[in-house]
């Protein structure tokens, strides 16, 4: 049985159709299209990816192009082509979930066994890439420019994946790589919807590259609170173990931001795996309000960022969803 359709959570975990609304029949199209690309000959990929993506998500990535598209002053004609975009968004986002599970040995996944848990490595695996795959059929008749543009950015996915896995328990870390890690691993694929939609919106150039910025705001913020409530949870919000990032080594930021200022930190991380009292110890030094208010400040700088990109579209009720789209990255219940 399939569970309801997904929404877009609010601040305090409730929900925020106003968001949502003036594009509702554009994300049921999309949201009933993506279901329909799941299904493979093969009955296994099939149900891996119905597990994934069925399971709920936030569908902020579709939401975000299709916003963009509208706000941009993209009509019906090119709508197809818009919903496809937010669609394969979705589609490469579900698959390096699949794939970053795998990675982080990550067993919980929006509030149930992640399918790695689920189903193991190796189909877990394939199921990923038989995402890409889809999503690449699907937008693959578009102008050259833009296939360029999403295949960049899967590019950059992968290789944040990495640089992310080479820096864990690295207690050099600093901002910058820190900063480096998650342009790659979370926003590109923001900033490359900003592109498409506005590319496809034809948004004249000054604005398309506007829109791309707007999207990397967006994405950088969102995943720097996303690193906050992995040490802040608790686990039925956020639907993995508290402090996941934390265990897997992951130079997250609090732990960027503790790291350098606090030796003791400094010094626990430096002896690797963390388990038991010394991750509780950890995890109650980046806890600390001082730390989480810098990281939250960090947050809204890029959210302050993406407000100001926004001002220059014209007045639009797409552009007050897309307003309320960027401050629900620091409403998050921090
Ligand atoms: C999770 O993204 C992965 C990150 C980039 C932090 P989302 O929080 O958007 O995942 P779902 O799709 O809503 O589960
Ligand atoms: C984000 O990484 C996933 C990708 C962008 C591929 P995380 O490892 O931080 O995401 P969660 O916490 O597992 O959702
Ligand atoms: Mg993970
Ligand atoms: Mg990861």
């Amino acid at each position: 049985m399939r569970e309801s359709p997904p929404t877009l959570r609010g601040g305090a975990g409730t929900e925020c159709p106003a968001i949502i609304l003036p594009i509702r029949a554009e994300l049921s199209a999309a949201e009933e299209k993506l279901l329909r690309l799941l299904d493979s000959n093969e009955t296994l990929i099939s149900e891996i990816c119905h597990y994934l993506v069925d399971s709920g998500g936030k569908r902020l990535r579709p939401l975000f192009i299709l916003l963009v598209y509208r706000a941009c002053g993209g009509g019906d004609q090119q709508l197809q082509d818009a919903i496809d975009a937010a669609i394969a968004l979705e589609l490469i986002h579900s698959a390096t979930l699949l794939h970053d599970d795998i990675i982080d040995a990550g067993m919980l996944r929006r509030g149930k066994p992640s399918a790695y848990a689920r189903y193991g490595l190796a189909a877990s695996l394939v199921a990923g890439d038989y995402l890409f795959c889809r999503a690449f059929e699907l937008c693959g008749r578009f102008e050259e420019r833009l296939v360029h543009i999403a295949a960049r950015a899967c590019i950059h996915l992968t290789e944040g994946e990495v640089m992310e896995g080479r820096m864990r328990y690295r207690a050099s870390a600093g901002l910058d790589d820190y900063i480096a890690i998650i342009s790659r691993k979370t926003a590109s694929l923001f900033s490359a919807g900003g592109r498409v939609a506005a590319e496809l919106a034809d948004a004249g150039p000054a604005t398309i590259g506007e829109m791309e910025q707007l999207g990397r705001a967006v994405g950088l913020a969102f995943q720097m609170v996303d690193d906050l409530l992995d040490i802040l949870g608790p686990e039925e919000k956020i639907g993995k173990p508290v402090g996941s990032d934390l265990r897997a080594g992951v130079m997250s930021l609090p732990v960027v931001l503790g790291l350098r200022s606090n030796p003791e930190l400094q010094s626990l991380l430096n002896g690797g795996m963390l388990e038991g009292a010394a991750f509780e110890r950890v995890l109650s030094l980046l806890r600390q309000p001082e730390l989480i208010g810098l990281g939250r400040a960090m947050a809204a700088q890029q959210v302050a960022v993406a407000r100001d990109l926004l001002k220059r579209l014209p007045a639009s009720v797409y552009r007050d969803s897309l307003e309320l789209l960027i401050d629900e990255q620091t409403n998050r219940d921090l």
